[in-house]
């Protein structure tokens, strides 16, 4: 199958707009120098090569990025910050072969695909230094942007924050009949902050309340800036930080068209113009720039940190026709709960009272059964909610913020859950038997021990 050999370059397909041409030569332009500019230059947002799935080795290892021809450190997948966006169609499979190049073991988790537990890239299932893994299973789930990251016992936080993970697209037919924008004019986006050193290296402390860095990166990009069309745009949006939330918006206003977040469509589009999401979640949105004149600026901002992410230059007038549709997709709701579980998430490393055992099962859940889960929090949030093995659909928060947002309808994998709050979940598993874990997504926490091993049965 050709395991050994790195295709990064096969199956390149430029996705940037105006900027392809830099994802398309693979180049790894990245991050800029860190000191922070109030009218900084923008530079070109990086967009990864987009390659399939269905054959490819992916390698873990340092890597040195040049960044304007400054050098910058990092941890990369096959030299990309972040990693190869994968494409795969809903019937497709994947057969991806992990090469351990870090000096520490490591494992991919596909965040959002069910997959069997042995493609799962539990912690148990560690790649030593220097070894290899291959992850196969079957594409068979909606349509959605998921991603992979590490999942290493103890050290998600590290690996993740020092620049491993990358984007997992799955199409499918209801999607593809939608007509939705593609090519240049559908970007994915890894929003993320981090830290960079004076030598240019990307670097990472564990603090117990969450590792907040300095600086915003975009598709690894500081002061991002990205040339668009006169047309309708869809921008996937994937939180990958380590601990802190972003808050987005647009500067001039305008609302997003949100068609979707972690689990694929939603049933229908909804309008909002500020969305706040946490590590591990993700939005389909679309922004309309048709009726901008061509010179208009408009900042992708973070109302949390104030901070400028991308800024959207109209730089093309083109005709585009494109409808934003109002009605997208069925969302089938899971049937009424056989059995309630609840889960507290206790400090900054417990779930129920319990840190994290490697070898401890800590529940079991029958098989295609529908629960309803309810998580909530001593304290010490935020507590992003991550259930591994199936998507779960939220049901009702109460207590902090007390309501369910647009963004959290349909099919979710990471729910936020804020001091004070107790969100219920629906959830049923109906992909495979066998061990997964649930856990805080704030990876300092996971890393600190709020996670537990479940197994489907
Ligand atoms: Cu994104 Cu268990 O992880
Ligand atoms: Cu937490």
């Amino acid at each position: 199958m050709g395991k050994t050999s790195i295709t990064r370059r096969t199956f390149v397909r430029a996705m940037g707009g105006a900027f392809g041409a830099v994802a398309a030569a693979g180049l790894p332009v990245s991050v800029l120098a860190a000191r922070p500019r109030p009218t900084a230059t923008r530079n070109p947002l990086f967009i990864p090569p987009t390659v399939s799935a269905a054959g490819y080795a992916l390698g873990a290892a340092p890597a040195t990025l040049s960044v304007q021809g400054q050098p910058r450190s990092v941890l990369a997948y096959n030299g990309y910050l972040p990693g190869p966006t994968f494409r795969a169609s809903r019937g497709g499979s994947a057969d991806v072969t992990l090469m351990n190049g870090l000096a520490q073991e490591t494992t991919v988790h596909w965040h959002g695909m069910v997959v069997p537990p042995a493609a799962d890239g539990h912690p148990r299932d560690a790649v030593a230094p220097g070894g290899t893994y291959s992850y196969q299973f079957a594409v068979n789930q909606r349509a959605a942007l998921n991603w992979y990251h590490p999942h290493t016992h103890m050290l998600t936080g590290e690996q993740v924050a020092l620049g491993l993970a990358g984007a997992f697209i799955v199409n499918d037919d209801e999607e593809a009949a939608l007509a939705l924008p593609s090519g240049a004019y559908e970007v994915p986006l890894v929003v993320r902050d981090a830290n960079i050193d004076s030598s240019g290296a990307l670097t990472y402390t564990a603090k117990s309340s969450g590792f907040l860095g300095k600086i915003p990166l975009v598709n690894g990009t500081q002061d991002a800036g990205l040339a668009v069309d006169t047309a309708l745009y869809r921008f996937r949006v994937l939180c990958g930080s380590n601990a802190r939330l972003f808050r987005l918006a647009l500067s001039n206003g305008a609302p997003f068209a949100i068609i979707g977040n972690d689990g694929g469509l939603l049933a229908a589009t909804a309008w909002e113009s500020e969305i706040e999401i946490a590590p591990g979640e993700r939005l389909d949105l679309l922004v309309d720039f048709r009726t901008l004149a061509v010179g208009t600026k408009v900042m992708l901002r973070d109302l949390n940190a104030g901070w400028d992410l991308l800024e959207l230059t109209v730089a093309r007038q083109v005709t585009d026709t494109t409808a934003v549709p109002a009605s997208l997709s069925t969302i089938v709701p899971l049937g009424p709960p056989v059995t309630t579980r609840e889960f507290s998430f206790d400090g900054m490393s417990r779930i129920n009272g319990s840190v994290y055992d490697i070898n401890r099962i800590d529940f079991e859940v029958p098989f295609g059964q529908t629960e309803l889960w309810r998580f909530r929090t001593g304290g010490n949030a935020p507590h992003p909610v991550h259930v591994h093995g199936a998507s779960f659909q939220v049901q009702r928060r109460t207590g902090g913020r007390g309501t369910i947002f647009s963004w959290e309808r349909g099919w979710k994998d990471t729910v936020l859950l804020q001091d004070g709050e107790t969100v219920e979940v629906l959830v049923r598993f109906d992909g495979f038997r066998g061990l997964y874990v649930m856990h805080c997504h704030k990876l300092e926490h996971e890393d600190m021990g709020m996670m537990a091993n479940f197994v489907v049965v």
